[in-house]
């Protein structure tokens, strides 16, 4: 059978850092608050004129180099990102162009902060359908342009960045050890929209608009959704959480990432968390975690993985797959 294999991983994260204490000089807030009730210490911020489309090709430009392929060899890209540089045409197609390929075609995802595992969902399944061969799979957010630095409940969790993963159709058995992608699980509900939204856009007031949220509410789902769709990751891939070397969550809290792992039964040892230094990316955090735990050693080929991920919409899903 057809299996989605990673090939190789990039990132991509701005210069500019913001640090708890920056946020101290314009709110009324503390690092001690933030880090207690977040996880989060720090986050970066895209500088003037950088766009999503920027952090995205880089990102893809170290995972086609990691990978060994040229950007001809790759047939497929699936950009996940609610921070587009233009309301169309998509920033896939420009990632396209950026990095010179000239076949195969390139969409965008929007998910908000579950949009990689949406993003790496849909390339498995054109990927098993045989409709590509190598998927360049980007998350890429300026999230810092939707925030109101006014409001103190939000504009102190989000972070900009990119990650990107080059994806290979690959025969394999068809066995537990099989690399790639096991298993997927996405879902939404669209009843819950106005817990975590941005107040403008194109048909409504002709802005972009700034992030809103209900964050305890969020907070609820959240740890109840990951954990339900995890363990249905990991029962349609056949694994129970003794087989699970690493979950990999999105980082929008520690509190929530810890909570999740506690029902799932995980160890803090088999969490990799970055939110303490990235803050919440959104759709890019996902790779950027993968991208941090590999660098550091922590994953490693033929790991079992379990990642996560909740956003607006809400929108919710997990992945199982061997690294
Ligand atoms: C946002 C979040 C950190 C707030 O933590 P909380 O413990 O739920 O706090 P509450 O919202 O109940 O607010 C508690 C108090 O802290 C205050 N507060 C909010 N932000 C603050 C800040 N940055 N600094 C200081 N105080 C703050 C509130 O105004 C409130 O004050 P009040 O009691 O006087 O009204 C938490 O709800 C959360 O992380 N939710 C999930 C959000 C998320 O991850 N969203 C993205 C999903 S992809």
């Amino acid at each position: 059978m057809i299996r989605a294999v990673v090939r190789g991983i990039g990132h991509y994260l701005p210069q500019r850092v913001v640090t708890n204490q920056d946020f101290e000089k314009t709110l009324d807030t503390s690092d001690e608050w933030i880090r207690t009730r977040t996880g989060i210490c720090q986050r970066h911020f895209a500088s003037d004129g950088e766009k999503t489309s920027d952090m995205a090709v880089s990102a893809a430009r170290e995972a086609i180099e990691t990978s060994g392929v040229s950007p001809n060899d790759i047939d497929l890209i699936v950009l996940a990102t609610s921070t587009p540089d233009q309301t169309f045409p998509s920033t896939a197609t420009k990632v396209q162009a950026e990095l010179g390929m000239c076949q195969g075609f390139a969409f965008d995802i929007q998910a908000v902060c579950a949009g990689f595992i949406y993003a790496l969902a849909n390339a498995n399944a054109l990927l098993t359908a045989r409709q590509a061969r190598r998927a360049l799979v980007i998350g890429a957010e300026t999230f810092s342009h939707i925030l109101d630095m006014r409001d103190r409940s939000t504009c102190i969790l989000f972070g900009d960045g990119a990650g990107a993963v080059l994806l290979e159709a690959q025969d394999q058995a068809g066995g537990r050890q099989d690399r790639g992608i096991l298993s997927s699980e996405i879902r939404s509900d669209g009843r819950h929209r106005h817990l975590l939204y941005v107040d403008g856009g194109v048909s409504t007031t002709q802005t972009s608009g700034f992030i809103r949220m209900n964050g305890p509410e969020i907070f609820r789902h959240a740890v109840e959704k990951l954990a339900e769709s995890s363990a249905m990751a990991m029962q349609k891939a056949g694994l129970t959480r003794k087989d699970v070397d690493l979950m990999v969550p999105h980082q929008a809290n520690l509190r929530i990432i810890h909570a999740t792992a506690k029902r799932l039964g995980f160890p803090h040892e088999k969490i990799i968390t970055t939110v303490d230094k990235h803050g919440n990316t959104s759709a890019a955090s996902i790779p950027l975690a993968l991208y941090d735990a590999q660098k550091c050693g922590k994953l490693r080929e033929g790991q079992i993985v379990i990642s996560n991920a909740i956003g607006g919409g809400l929108t919710w899903g997990s992945i199982a797959l061997r690294w």
